[in-house]
């Protein structure tokens, strides 16, 4: 009897131990969090803004009409960058969220944070740490786009700026779900920074604050 027992518990042991690498790896990736996805985001989308604002800063003061165009395809194509970003960290979050309420569910039943280190303290950026990330995102991008119209006029930049605030507003009413009021926050701030350009805020997402 005793020993049927300690085989059964043999068995039940290995089975455990043989199931834990298996789980192990797909919660390695779904582990990245929101915080470490939006920290990633502004890192790309600084790339872009620099060189933005050095091909500003190097046009002259009031170019040519016959200036402008190449002028134009330079920014356009990091504002084309900046929208792909965007799309990739809705796609990511999205997805995280989805996979979140399993990986609780895994954590409490299996291990004790050994394996968290690669997470970066990411995991816990709460409401507040979340709000700043995205605020600081929405800042450098529409300071940026404010910057360029001031500068070259609206017209030649209008088809690549309504796509990158159309992503812009999606990744924000996904997060909006997980920090309630978020889009409250970043149209008042959008409305503060482009408002007054011409450009269609509240058809691009951003509801009148
Ligand atoms: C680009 O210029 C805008 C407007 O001046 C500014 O808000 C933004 O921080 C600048 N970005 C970088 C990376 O220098
Ligand atoms: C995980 O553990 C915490 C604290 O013990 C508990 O509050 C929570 O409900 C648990 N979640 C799941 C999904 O079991």
């Amino acid at each position: 009897m005793k020993s049927i027992f300690v085989a059964g518990l043999l068995m039940a042991t290995s089975v455990f131990s043989a199931a834990v690498p298996v789980a192990a790896a797909p919660q390695k990736r779904q582990l990245e969090s929101q915080g470490a996805i939006l920290d990633n985001l502004y890192q790309q989308i600084v790339v872009q803004t620099t060189q933005i604002n050095a091909t500003r800063d190097n046009a002259p003061e009031n170019p040519s009409a016959l200036e402008i165009p190449a002028i134009a395809d330079d920014i356009n194509t990091r504002f084309a960058a900046i929208t792909e970003a965007l799309k990739q960290a809705s796609t990511k979050s999205e997805s995280q969220r989805k996979t979140a309420r399993t990986i609780v569910a895994r954590q409490n039943g299996t291990d004790s944070g050994s394996d968290d280190g690669e997470e970066d303290g990411g995991d816990k950026c709460d409401a507040a740490c979340i709000t700043g990330k995205v605020l600081d995102i929405v800042q450098e991008v529409a300071s940026t786009i404010r910057a360029v119209i001031e500068k070259f006029g609206l017209a030649p930049f209008l088809l690549r700026i309504n796509p990158l605030l159309l992503a812009l507003s999606a990744l924000v009413i996904g997060l909006d779900v997980l920090v309630s009021g978020l889009l409250l926050t970043v149209t008042a701030v959008v409305n503060v920074i482009l408002g007054g350009l011409g450009l269609s805020l509240l058809a691009l997402g951003f509801a009148a604050a």
